[in-house]
């Protein structure tokens, strides 16, 4: 599909009602802030790569949309294993295009499986990695032009602590921490919460462990991660769930589909299903529910 058909296939979903983001009669009526929607900003991170945050992402984002909710995936990793290629989407353009200036993020936006919305990054530009204040503004902007059309944006950042995994957590209302049960990816996942906490004040993380033999040995990786936060951190760190080391992943990743549709009855698969069963149901915080207006403060 090219880019024209797949913006008007996102349209005729439903995913853009209009081109403009003017306020609805009704929203104007009551005041444009009472009536604004809420946006939940998640960022799906880790202090080690490959873990699978990528894959986590593309899935959960496929089964929230399946949920009929309307979710955008900001690929905030200028790496290489980037969404796009997990979902086989050939994007003509990217992030560094809005960052630029030379598209709007409408334009850019390609759809995933399920009609997610996927805004690709751009891989292997050195200048998206410690994006600059000027570009951390553009992209403010032209995320807050999609906030009527999004239900929540997940954040599927690089590992690690460098300048724009840092931004884009402090961006994120919520922050999922991906390990899996090495013990460098649990020090690493210490590490990351140590820096989020220490120089950026976050005080809550939520833990997804990956690739586990089963639930026990997620429940042991979580205690010995939450060990270490509660002696030396004062954070709150809460067990959001597991995820099965699955053959499937890799075969999913292959075929260039997500592996939730590919292998429906797959043990991952069905973890992925709780996952996103809990996170598709919970309401926000009230304080933390709002608008994209933490990408103001991370700054
Ligand atoms: N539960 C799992 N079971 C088996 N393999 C998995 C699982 N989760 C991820 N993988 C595999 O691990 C590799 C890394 O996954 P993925 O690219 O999603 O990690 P990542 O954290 O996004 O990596 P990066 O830090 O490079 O962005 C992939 O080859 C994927 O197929
Ligand atoms: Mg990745």
């Amino acid at each position: 599909m090219d880019q024209a058909s797949v913006l008007r296939e996102i349209r005729r979903k439903g995913a853009f009602p209009s081109e403009s983001v003017s306020a609805s009669p009704a929203q104007e009526k009551h005041g444009r802030h009472t009536a604004r929607k809420r946006v939940r900003v998640l960022a799906v991170t880790s202090g080690k790569g490959g873990v699978g945050k990528t894959n986590i992402s593309a899935n959960l984002a496929y089964l929230l949309s399946k949920m009929k909710k309307k979710v955008l995936v900001l690929d905030a990793d200028a790496g290489l294993a980037n969404i796009d290629v997990v979902l086989g989407l050939t994007p003509k353009y990217n992030l560094y295009h809005v960052l630029s200036g030379e598209k709007s993020v409408r334009d850019v936006i390609v759809q995933g499986p399920g009609g997610f919305m996927i805004l690709p990054s751009a891989s292997g530009i050195q200048e998206m990695s410690d994006l600059s204040k000027g570009h951390k503004l553009t992209l403010i902007d032209e995320i807050k032009t999609l906030q009527e059309q999004v239900d929540f944006m997940l954040i599927d950042t690089g590992a690690g602590i460098a300048g724009n995994v840092m931004y884009f957590n402090m961006a994120a209302q919520e922050i999922i921490v991906v390990t899996s049960p090495e013990p460098t990816a649990i020090t690493d996942a210490y590490a990351l919460i140590k820096v989020l906490h220490q120089r950026h004040a976050k005080e809550h993380f939520r833990v997804l462990v990956n690739m586990v033999k089963n639930e026990e040995e997620a429940k042991e990786v979580f205690a010995r991660l939450n060990q270490a936060t509660n002696h030396f951190l004062n954070v709150s760190v809460e067990y959001l769930g597991y995820v099965m080391r699955d053959e499937c992943i890799s075969d999913s990743v292959r075929q260039q589909k997500p592996f939730v549709s590919l292998f429906p009855h797959s043990p991952a698969s069905k973890c992925m299903r709780t996952l996103a069963d809990k996170i598709g149901r919970e309401e926000p915080e009230a304080d933390t529910a709002g608008t994209f207006g933490f990408f103001w403060d991370a700054i």
